[in-house]
């Protein structure tokens, strides 16, 4: 991979932060790329925890980017409600949606970034020709539901097919990972080619999130630069 110098983005989980108090919280990380919510509907995952209502409320509280995690059935319906709220990008899972290539560009059309979500298990074979209908790919290091969870190593090797097949395509679709992100396994997955990284409980777990965000950024861009 010649010289090419990607960017990299860390994008703090509110998953971990006091959902009583998310405007404060979100105050405590000024130097992130985007703020990323996620939610759930208790359907797609076991686990409940805002949907749009609440992400509007994010929305006037804080001028950072949002960064939409919808881990919810029936996505076709639902996510566009996300993009009119003003979120910067909306991403759904590719298990969730019946007909990902019309909602990506219903996405784009409302003014958000498209992004299409992977399970660890899901394949990224069958979507690689849609990959210019998107604006991030969002690989799942964890089964998605949870924070706190371990890291899949099992997914690097799809990280790095992504990376490979939008680097040979000519496509700038960022490559994002969620779950698990950590000192310890952000520079793996820098290495692999992810340009996106989720953390929650890496971030609101530090006493200070703010530089915990940015270490670990710092971290990732190095792994980027030795590997480039
Ligand atoms: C899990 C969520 C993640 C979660 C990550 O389903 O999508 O965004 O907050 O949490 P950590 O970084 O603690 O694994
Ligand atoms: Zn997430």
């Amino acid at each position: 991979m010649a010289e090419l110098q990607r960017s990299v983005h860390l994008h703090p989980s509110i998953l971990s932060a006091d959902f009583s108090q998310l405007g404060e919280e979100i105050a405590r990380i000024p130097s992130a790329d985007a703020v990323h919510v996620d939610v759930m509907d208790n359907h797609f995952v076991p686990n409940l925890t805002l949907g749009l209502p609440v992400v509007e409320a994010i929305r006037r509280a804080t001028s950072l980017p949002l960064d939409i995690h919808l881990m919810i059935s029936d996505a076709d319906r639902w996510a566009p409600g996300y993009a009119e709220a003003g979120a910067e990008s909306v991403t759904f899972h590719a298990e969730a949606s019946g007909a990902p290539i019309r909602l990506a560009r219903e996405l784009r059309a409302r003014g958000a970034q498209a992004g299409m979500a992977l399970k660890p298990a899901t394949a990224l074979e069958p979507y690689l020709d849609m990959l210019t209908e998107l604006d991030m790919l969002l690989l799942m290091t964890v089964e998605p539901g949870f924070g706190g969870q371990a890291f899949l190593e099992v997914v690097l090797p799809k990280i790095r097919r992504a990376r490979q097949a939008a680097d040979d395509a000519g496509v700038p679709v960022a490559v994002q990972v969620d779950g698990g992100i950590s000192a310890q396994t952000i520079t793996a997955a820098a290495e692999a080619g992810a340009d996106v990284f989720v953390a929650g409980s890496a971030v609101y777990g530090a006493d200070d999130p703010d530089a915990a965000l940015i270490a670990l950024r710092d971290q990732a861009a190095a792994a980027q630069g030795s590997c480039g």
